[in-house]
């Protein structure tokens, strides 16, 4: 019966995670503890480190009753019967597979903290066996690695094993993560002690039902499958935005062609099969190139070579939309002011990593534009940051766009939808260009008002007709 849980790894994934499982096991105790003592001292407060809607009632509800966060892991995790491993596992950037491959060095020291820590309480008489149960996105067969640290630290073996490692991958999406982490589509756990993966099954089961708990799995059938899912997600996505390419040569509708795609029902839905102006995020890319340095490294450069593809069109897609923009503006950006209205990779969210519109306003900056930018959720200082400071903020969209040449749309706010755009054409230059790479804006509304419209994979605006499509 398990009554102890600890995660090692306060993070975006370990403190939703186990604040979800310690308002649905209210007879199980949940340690969260993190070598960072500021962060957990943030998850104590009521300033929490990760924002996502519905996050803090559950953490306050929860915090001191059977939820808690710590500095002292030894303690927590010596004492629980499941550890999870939540632990950042970064791109390395430099050395073996730098840029490609996962930099495992904070997950290879949990491991080791999980080992010592139980070998400490092995002396003090107070063995347990333990489940270690691994969270953190990593490279296939990493579980296995994990087995042989712990084994190494005198972990005994088969059934006298002091630890079962089980891979149970973390699916969530930053901006729905409450919701997604109450109702999941799935929950996959892969190991193979079977009293080990029924254990896990059993706390899950507090509040999903049996029958999207997945345990059919092996280790590493579970941890490819985590690597698979956002591979193909982006794919999907890139798949559309190749097709948007092909749209604009001939004058047909991205949008009517990924719906009539979305109906087929071998297709399943019509779910990340928008065009736009590229992928973005943490997880995407990253996965897409884990993904191909696996191949490559198993000795499969022909199933590397296409899902490198996949980012290598997602690149073109950006390149595509800035030599749009400069094409259309007669050729040149130079000194003229393009409003930018936002920058976080997808709406409902802060986050700009591996944001397209950062790569978009680079390319921008690189024409020599003046860029004003806007976005509903994004810190100026990120902003800042992410573009070396070359740009000006807005406070809204009007402030963005009073004198600019052009317009460009980068992430799909719904605020974006309905803004006064008669009001933002009265302030901008002649001719008053919008670039919209989220098809979010009215086209035929904005042309009314007299506005140069180009949306991704529309057909496109008859003034843009006799212009080169790149610049
Ligand atoms: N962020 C997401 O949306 C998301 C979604 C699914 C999966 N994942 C994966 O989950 C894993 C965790 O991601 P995250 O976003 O929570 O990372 P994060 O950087 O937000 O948090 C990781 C935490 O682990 C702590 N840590 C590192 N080494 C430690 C150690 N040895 N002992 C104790 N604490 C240690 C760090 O201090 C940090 O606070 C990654 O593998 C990530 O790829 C992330």
């Amino acid at each position: 019966m398990v009554k102890k849980i600890c995660c090692i790894g306060a993070g975006y994934v370990g403190g939703p995670a186990m604040a979800v499982m310690a308002q649905k096991c209210p007879s199980i105790e949940v340690a969260v503890v993190d070598v960072s003592r500021p962060r957990i001292d943030a998850w104590n407060s009521d300033r929490l480190p990760v924002h996502e809607p519905g996050l803090y009632a559950v953490v306050r509800a929860c915090r001191g009753r059977n939820l808690s966060f710590s500095s002292d892991v030894d303690r927590h995790v010596a004492d629980a019967d499941i550890v999870f491993v939540s632990v950042n596992t970064p791109t390395k950037s430099r050395g073996l597979g730098a840029g490609l491959a996962a930099d495992l060095a904070y997950w290879e020291s949990a491991a080791r903290m999980v080992a010592s820590a139980a070998s400490r309480s092995a002396t003090n008489g107070e063995s347990k066996s333990k489940i270690v149960v691994e969270k953190s996105s990593v490279p296939v067969r990493t579980a296995e690695a994990m087995e042989r640290i712990l084994l190494a630290h005198g972990g005994g073996e088969g059934d006298d094993a002091a630890f079962h490692v089980v891979s149970n991958p973390e699916f969530f999406s930053e901006g729905t993560a409450m919701r997604d982490l109450l109702c999941p589509d799935r929950v996959l756990i892969g190991g193979r002690d079977r009293d080990a993966v029924r254990a896990l099954v059993d706390v899950y089961a507090h509040w999903v039902p049996e029958d999207r708990i997945v345990t059919t799995t092996s280790l590493c059938s579970a941890e490819l499958s985590k690597l698979a899912a956002n591979a193909f997600l982006a794919q999907r996505v890139t798949s559309a935005n190749a097709i948007s390419a092909l749209c604009e040569a001939v004058g047909a509708d991205v949008s009517d062609v990924s719906r009539a795609v979305a109906m087929d029902r071998r297709v399943g839905g019509g779910a990340f099969l928008n065009a736009g102006v590229g992928f973005g995020g943490p997880g995407f890319h990253r996965d897409v190139l884990r993904l191909a340095y696996a191949c490559d490294c198993n000795g499969l450069p022909e199933a590397a070579e296409y899902w490198r593809q996949v980012v290598a069109v997602n690149e073109y897609q950006k390149s595509r939309f800035v030599r749009r923009v400069v094409s259309s503006m007669f050729g040149t950006v130079a000194g003229k002011k393009v409003a930018v209205l936002g920058f976080a990779f997808k709406k409902g969210v802060a986050d700009t990593r591996e944001s397209p519109a950062v790569d978009v306003c680079r390319g921008l900056l690189g024409d020599r534009a003046h860029v004003s930018m806007y976005d509903p959720a994004v810190s100026e200082k990120q902003i800042l940051r992410d573009t070396a400071g070359k740009v000006r903020v807005a406070r809204d969209a009007y402030e963005a766009a009073e004198g600019a040449h052009g317009l460009c749309v980068l992430t799909e706010w719904e605020e974006f939808r309905t803004l006064d755009y008669r009001r933002i054409f009265d302030g901008m230059q002649r001719p008053a260009f919008v670039f919209d790479g989220r098809n979010v804006v009215d086209v035929g509304k904005l042309r009314e008002i007299g506005f140069v419209v180009y949306s991704v994979g529309k057909p496109l605006d008859p003034w843009l007709k006799g212009l080169p499509a790149v610049a």
